[in-house]
């Protein structure tokens, strides 16, 4: 009999604890929420809050200049580019050196056979390309004036 007797106060007990349990996850439970939210609330509203002064209170302290997509998009927005300006920076990589038998700047003779096909030819060969040279020298950004433009340079420069 003392056996059915422990059993019953072990479930007493049991259930005890178990109640107690419940009671302090759910207590935990609560708490940590409200720390949470607290917390959470005065964080996010302190940041957001720093983030529009700076945004209000100094628009030309942001230096679009210093950001590499914006520069990247000047470059490519920007239209009123000399033939010098465009040459120097797409086609003198190959057009100076000859590489992969680009016709060199400056060097009349490697010129004249090609000078003989006309401008217009010109133009349109360095515009949609020509053998192993890509269209527009390979930055498709170029408008067609531009790319014309750059080949007057190329003509004035091997006269
Ligand atoms: C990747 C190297 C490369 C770049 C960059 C490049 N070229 Fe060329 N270009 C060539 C090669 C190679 C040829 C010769 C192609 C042939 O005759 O088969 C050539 C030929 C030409 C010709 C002669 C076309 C003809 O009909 O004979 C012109 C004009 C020309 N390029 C202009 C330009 C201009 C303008 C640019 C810059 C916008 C440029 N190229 C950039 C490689 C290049």
């Amino acid at each position: 009999m003392s056996g059915t007797t422990s059993d019953k106060e072990f479930y007493k007990i049991f259930s005890y604890v178990s109640l107690f349990i419940i009671a302090l996850a759910i207590i935990i439970a609560i708490l940590s929420n409200v720390f949470a939210s607290s917390v959470e609330n005065d964080n996010y509203n302190k940041v957001k809050e720093k983030a529009i002064q700076e945004r209000l209170a100094s628009p030309e302290k942001i230096n679009l200049a210093s950001n590499p997509t914006f520069k990247s998009e000047v470059i490519e927005v920007s239209s009123a580019k000399s033939g010098k300006d465009i040459y120097n920076s797409v086609c003198m990589s190959c057009h100076m050196s000859g590489a992969a038998g680009a016709p060199i700047t400056g060097k009349a003779d490697q010129w004249s056979e090609r000078l003989a096909k006309g401008n217009d030819t010109l133009y349109s060969n360095a515009i949609n390309g020509i053998g192993v040279m890509p269209a527009k020298g390979g930055l498709m950004s170029l408008t067609d004036d531009e790319v014309k433009s750059a080949v007057d340079y190329m003509l004035e420069q091997s006269n």
